[in-house]
């Protein structure tokens, strides 16, 4: 197999550095997220065959905002800077960065010149997505003015002899029309990229040096049912087949039938030791009377390495730990400077007693979409492979407050159907996660010609690409109506069903 080209993508700060990698990858190139402090050195050894400068909150023209050494321009290597990148690379080749009266946020037309390189393919009028107050009040010499704005004299520059470009928009957000465009004359026309990143050929190379690097030695593996720890599972198993044990903790918090289908899949399609613990009442005991949501939170994460620890210690010892750590995981604890860090825990962190001496990471370099599509190449069912993202807690921050079995078999069947209603009705593809949530309010209700005095359910569902920021969904009344009517007709001990329309902000996608 040819080497495989890559982009490396320098963050300065912004928050979309990820989508940019992610765009490029979309394009079939391998594509990485440095730090802008990457030492130069190592920049020539990784040799890639272009660089992107990403966006930033910083001014270029202040002492203290991250610069780059600037003999990354001489590297005779293309680069794209977008936003504070573009600026950064005007300041430091002596073009001139200043404040402006009247910044640029949201959509902005902007004219593009008759002759560019970098934008020859978009429209002369193209909407693209700004948001900046500095603008470049003069260009660096050798570059020239490829695309204006009303209030910005260089939306875009390019010096093509030097292989150095600058847009002021974002291409990478899709409110930027023609941003693909954009990303795509880059890598290929400027860098001359061939499009060797393929999912194909990266499940059979991870297979075979998974392989390599194993040998006959084994492999200890945490199972959520999650879409990565699910991959992981499937293609070790393809590689060192029942070298590998999987244990998979079912805490009792998981979703109607949830467990039973994780166990299906694996004992059935794939070779490997499937060792299943029924820890419901270990963690239902735990749990008993805590109604604090970090408290359960905390009690859960550290009983699941526990549960995790006992088994493992019957196995004996093994020689490597393999988790399901994918390239967003990566980049969040390694960079440090523009990333917001979830501080949320996965269940199934590192547990301190079990005798391994390596960890097998072999995810290590995927989006989630690229995952998905390996899970795919893998054999994994759809189903599986398209599963929302189902918190480590489980249901068990989904029945607010204090949490009993009773609870928990209270809302996991209206928990299916609202979520077998949206699937039937066809909209559930574009929505971002949905789930009932088992409030801890009781209101007085009438059936039949019966008071009742029973649980308040409510139903969450949101529309978000990155799950820092959602929307809720505008889903329509008569499913609403549907999901309503049938739970009230075929669930117990629930009288009352709101629908939550509060976005996040203010409201986080879970309740608790
Ligand atoms: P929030 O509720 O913070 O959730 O808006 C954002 C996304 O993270 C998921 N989530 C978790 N995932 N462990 C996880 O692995 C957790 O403790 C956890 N808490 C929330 C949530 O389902 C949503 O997708």
């Amino acid at each position: 197999m040819n080497k495989t080209e890559k982009i490396i993508v320098l963050d300065f700060g912004g928050q979309y550095n990820q989508l940019i990698a992610r765009r490029v990858r979309e394009l079939n190139v391998y594509c990485e997220v440095r730090s802008h402090e990457i030492d130069i050195e190592e920049l020539k050894q990784i040799a890639p065959k272009g660089i992107i400068f990403t966006g930033g909150p910083n001014s270029a023209y202040l002492e203290d905002s991250p610069s780059i050494d600037k003999r990354v321009f001489d590297l005779g290597i293309p680069i794209l800077g977008i936003c504070y990148g573009m600026q950064i690379m005007a300041h430091l080749l002596g073009g001139k960065v200043e404040s402006a009266e009247k910044g640029e946020y949201g959509k902005m037309p902007i004219t593009v010149a008759e002759d560019t390189f970098l934008l020859k393919d978009l429209k002369q009028n193209s909407i693209t997505w700004m948001s900046h107050m500095d603008y470049i009040s003069s260009l660096p010499a050798g570059f020239k003015m490829t695309a204006n704005t009303e209030n910005c004299p260089f939306a875009a520059m390019e010096n093509v002899e030097k292989g150095l470009y600058g847009v002021q928009f974002h291409p990478e957000v899709n409110h930027t029309e023609e941003g693909g465009k954009v990303l795509r004359e880059f890598v290929y026309g400027v860098c001359k990229c061939e499009g060797n990143w393929k999912m194909a050929e990266f499940t059979v190379k991870a297979v075979e040096e998974i392989k390599q690097k194993v040998g006959d030695k084994k492999v200890l593996l945490a199972l959520s049912g999650g879409v990565d720890s699910s991959v992981v599972a499937a293609m070790i198993s393809k590689a060192i087949g029942d070298q590998l044990t999987c244990i998979f903790v079912d805490h009792g918090l998981l979703r109607l039938n949830e467990g039973d289908e994780v166990e299906k899949i694996f004992t059935d399609g794939f070779n490997l030791n499937f060792v299943r613990v029924d820890a419901e009442k270990r963690f239902l005991d735990k749990l008993a009377g805590v109604s604090d949501p970090e408290k359960k939170r905390k009690i859960i994460g550290e009983e699941f390495i526990r549960v995790f620890e006992d088994e493992a210690k019957k196995i004996g010892k093994v020689h490597f730990l393999a988790q399901g750590t994918i390239y967003p995981d990566v980049i969040e604890s390694g960079l440090g400077k523009s990333a917001v860090i979830k501080s949320h825990h996965n269940v199934g962190g590192l547990p301190d007693h079990v005798d391994f001496e390596e960890i097998l990471e072999p995810l290590r370099d995927l989006f989630k979409d690229e995952v998905r599509q390996v899970g795919l190449e893998l054999g994994l069912p759809e189903n599986l492979v398209f599963r929302q993202p189902f918190p480590g807690p489980g249901l068990a921050v989904r029945v607010l407050g204090d949490i009993t079995k009773e609870k928990l078999d209270i809302l996991r069947p209206a928990d299916a159907i609202f979520r077998e209603e949206l699937e039937k009705s066809g909209i559930s593809k574009s929505l971002g996660q949905y789930f009932a949530v088992l409030t801890n309010m009781k209101t007085v209700g009438v059936m039949g010609d019966e008071r009742t005095y029973d649980h308040v359910l409510a139903l969450r569902s949101v529309n978000t690409v990155d799950f820092m920021t959602a929307e809720w969904s505008k889903i329509p009344l008569e499913v609403l109506d549907k999901v309503s009517n049938r739970i009230i007709n075929e669930c117990k001990h629930i009288n009352r069903i709101v629908y939550d329309i509060t976005g996040k902000p203010p409201g986080t996608i879970e309740f608790e």
